[in-house]
Formats: C-alpha cells, sequence, structure tokens
C-alpha cells in the first residue's frame, strides 16, 4: 500500500510536476493525458472537489456547474462526501471528463497550472 502511495503523483501537482512524475515511468505528455481519461467513472472525495471552490471560487469554473458543486459540497462539509468526476456519464468510460473539461464542467483535478 505504501509503495502505491509513493508512486501516485500528489493532486496538488502542478502540470511540469506531473509530467516529471510519468516521465520517470516512461510516460510521455500525450500518454498521460490519455491516461488521465480514467477519469471518466468514479469519484471525488470532498478536499480534491472544492479546491476551486473555497475560499475563493475560481471563476475559470462554469457558473452553473459551480453552484452544482456547491450544493452538493457546502463549505466546511465533510470528506466522506463524493461526487461523480463526470457528470454526464458518471457510469461509462467515454470521453466525457475531457468534454466536460472543455465546457468547464469538468473536476480538474490537478494543481494550481493545470488550466493553462
Ligand atoms: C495525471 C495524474 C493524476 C492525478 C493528479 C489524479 C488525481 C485524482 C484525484 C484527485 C482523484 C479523486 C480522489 C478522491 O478524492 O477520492 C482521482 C480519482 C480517480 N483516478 Fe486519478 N489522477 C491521475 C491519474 C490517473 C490515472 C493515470 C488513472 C488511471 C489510468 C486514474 C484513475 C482514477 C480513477 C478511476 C479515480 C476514481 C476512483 C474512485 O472512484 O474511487 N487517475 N484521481
Amino acid at each position: 500500500m505504501l509503495e502505491v502511495l509513493h508512486n501516485l503523483p500528489d493532486p496538488f501537482s502542478n502540470v511540469q510536476n506531473l509530467k516529471n512524475r510519468f516521465g520517470v515511468k516512461g510516460l510521455s505528455m500525450d500518454e498521460m493525458v490519455t491516461l488521465s481519461g480514467a477519469h471518466s467513472i468514479g469519484v471525488s472525495h470532498y478536499t480534491s472537489s472544492t479546491r476551486r471552490l473555497y475560499p475563493r471560487q475560481d471563476t475559470s469554473i462554469d457558473p452553473v456547474f459551480a453552484a452544482q458543486l456547491t450544493a452538493s459540497c457546502p463549505q466546511n462539509g465533510s470528506n466522506s462526501t463524493t461526487v461523480q468526476l463526470d457528470v454526464v456519464s458518471p457510469n461509462r468510460l467515454d470521453n466525457s471528463y475531457y468534454k466536460n473539461l472543455q465546457i468547464r464542467r469538468g473536476l480538474v483535478l490537478l494543481g494550481s497550472n493545470s488550466m493553462a
């Protein structure tokens, strides 16, 4: 278990750091983006889901989606609260993860400069 945790990228990583982490495993940026499509299924816990909501809402999130997210994850909520990573087709492994990001309705899981 410790070995897994040690090898998982930190969700607060920025793009350069993720690039390095994948790079040492022999994986390119292209492969990193492709693998990230796995976020088309599964859930995110409160602390991962709200980093762009509190204390200040990231204005790059679609306002309607931000309001839905805020309703599901009110401020000072519990980390046992989860939201779907892909709100459009949560149980289907498809390309919605990317489509949602394009329309600013995705949970951006990466760190500070990942929107660039
Ligand atoms: C690019 C680096 C990655 C970052 C920064 C990242 C980050 C995250 C974060 C923050 C969560 C939510 C965790 C939680 O709050 O419970 C998550 C969930 C998940 N990630 Fe990643 N991830 C990355 C790469 C990957 C890769 C390569 C895969 C698979 C090929 C993957 C598959 C998943 C899945 C399936 C879930 C949902 C887990 C569940 O439902 O319990 N991720 N990821």
